[in-house]
């Protein structure tokens, strides 16, 4: 399958896409694009280190997210893209968008959804102050953050933990779960009714 993953930062769970294909916990898929909506995003280097071409579409250049959107549809749909990875995609993409690619677009995040969804989830989960967070890997549809939850993990907060901490022990989760959401997915493991994602492993 082809992956386009889609960046706006420093992009350590691209890189840790990029590891688990190249050892073999995801197969039969390669990244063939990463695109970002910032020329500056380290996520972009990384890209570079490991040969995989990127493209950069700046919001500036284009004068709505309608047409901002339908110029990236057409660019991944150029590409023959299976599935399209949100790792750090700061932008919430157009309806249109997603029915071009429905059921083929994940992202990860931070927080045990559908509780602190947006930007800050792990700020917002440690300043509420739950025993429990964690990261969700999800399909993505019309809103931000509430598509089908594909997996789910759970993690304590600690006592001591600052934003800092609670992030880092975040990201080593979702290194693990978002590559393996992905060989799921291209190993066609995912069946969808309703809200509902079932994983018929074994
Ligand atoms: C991750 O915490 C992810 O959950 C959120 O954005 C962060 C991206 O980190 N959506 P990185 O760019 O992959 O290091």
């Amino acid at each position: 399958k082809r992956i386009a993953v889609l960046v706006s930062g420093n992009g350590s769970n691209l890189e840790a896409i990029i590891n688990a294909i190249n050892t073999g916990r995801i197969t039969n898929a390669k990244i063939v694009v990463v695109v970002s909506d910032k020329e500056e995003a380290y996520a972009l280097v990384r890209a570079e280190k490991h040969k995989i071409p990127s493209h950069v579409f700046r919001r500036q250049d284009y004068p709505s997210r309608e047409a901002y959107d339908r110029a990236m549809i057409a660019f991944l749909q150029e590409k023959q893209v299976d599935l399209v990875v949100m790792a750090g995609f700061m932008r919430l993409v157009t309806p249109e968008f997603v029915a071009a690619f429905r059921h083929r677009i994940m992202n990860i995040h931070p927080s045990l959804l559908p509780a602190f969804p947006g930007t800050r989830g792990v700020a917002d989960a440690l300043a509420y102050g739950v025993k429990v967070t964690g990261c969700t890997v999800h399909f993505v549809d019309e809103g931000m953050d509430t598509g089908p939850i594909i997996l789910q993990e759970a993690i304590p907060v600690r006592p001591d933990d600052t934003v800092e901490s609670l992030q880092a022990r975040i990201h080593t989760l979702e290194h693990r779960l978002y590559p393996q959401a992905i060989d799921l997915w291209v190993r066609g493991k995912i069946k969808i009714i309703g809200r509902r994602c079932f994983i018929d492993e074994q």
